[in-house]
């Protein structure tokens, strides 16, 4: 057990370290619909025994939890929350936003939660779970799970966009654009909706919900700032070459919606609901 975690920390992906690429996520990522939350929260209390069912939910804790893109919209269903995220940066980012009592936020990974055995009800993981070693992050799961207790896994895929003008155009060059970024190849877990961790997950009991979006109506400086959250793009951009890409992406919006032209911008979001791992 030891050793798995901690060759699992040797071996973790670190991208979200940096200063400046933490506050452009705290400011430009979307917020998650609150139907999220209900929808985790519902799954976790169809799992408990009738007398439960109106409760809060115990302990929550949210893995990966960034700068708190996911972790707020449980605090009215939660009597405790614990965020975790190893970026120190990202942690601090959410500790001073931070406005609820019930939740503390806490460096630490999802291959060794710093939790005791059998005191979670619900462990949630929001854009994050591509990230982790998944055999050691199932194995703490079933740990300090609760044995009614649940995970909640979810995602948001690549944006597509759409304009007044030209719609299909402008939605193929920022497609054209997104594959020029040089993503790392766990992204691949994000573009296949987490497909495969489906299949990985050791549950008896685990079942999807793709039918929620996120939409947002975005000038164009609200679509680059949000572009300058991907990691892929962030690493495009350390090669002067590429990143005229972005110039040459950014140019042909421009002239095709006009400076303050509205872009509206949609991510299908992918949920894993799941019981206790089994293993
Ligand atoms: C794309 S961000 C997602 C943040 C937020 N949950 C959201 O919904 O936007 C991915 C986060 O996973 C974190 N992460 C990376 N490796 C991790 C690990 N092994 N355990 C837990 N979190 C990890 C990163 O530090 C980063 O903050």
């Amino acid at each position: 057990m030891v050793k798995i975690v901690q060759n699992s920390l040797k071996n973790m992906i670190r991208l979200f370290e940096d200063k400046s690429h933490i506050e452009a996520y705290a400011k430009h990522r979307p917020t998650w619909p609150k139907e999220v939350a209900e929808t985790a929260i519902n799954y976790l209390k169809s799992k408990r025994s009738s007398s439960m069912r109106t409760n809060l939910c115990t302990h929550l804790v949210d893995v990966g939890c960034g700068s708190g893109q996911s972790t707020p919209l449980y605090a009215k269903h939660c009597k405790k929350i614990t965020g975790l995220d190893p970026s120190e940066e990202q942690i601090r980012v959410a500790s001073k936003a931070n406005k609820f009592e019930n939740i503390e936020y806490k460096v630490g990974n999802g291959e060794d939660i710093p939790l005791r055995d059998n005191s979670v009800e619900l462990i949630c993981c929001a854009q994050s779970v591509h990230w982790l070693d998944w055999d050691a992050y199932f194995k703490e799961c079933k740990r300090v799970l609760v044995s009614h207790g649940c995970m909640a896994t979810y995602g948001y895929s690549t944006a597509r966009i759409s304009t007044s003008r030209k719609s299909d155009e402008c939605n193929e060059a920022f497609q054209t654009f997104y594959k020029k970024c040089l993503f790392h190849p766990r992204r691949k877990h994000i573009d296949n909706y987490l497909s495969e961790f489906y299949d990985a997950l050791p549950c008896k009991e685990k079942v999807r919900e793709d039918s929620m979006k996120i939409i947002r109506d975005w000038s164009l400086q609200e679509l680059q700032g949000y572009i300058s959250t991907w990691s892929g793009y962030r690493k495009l951009a350390e090669t002067e070459q590429q990143t005229d890409a972005f110039t040459e992406l950014i140019s042909f919006l421009k002239r095709i919606i006009g400076e303050d032209g509205k872009i509206t911008v949609s991510w299908d979001i992918f949920m894993i609901l799941s019981s206790r791992p089994v293993l």
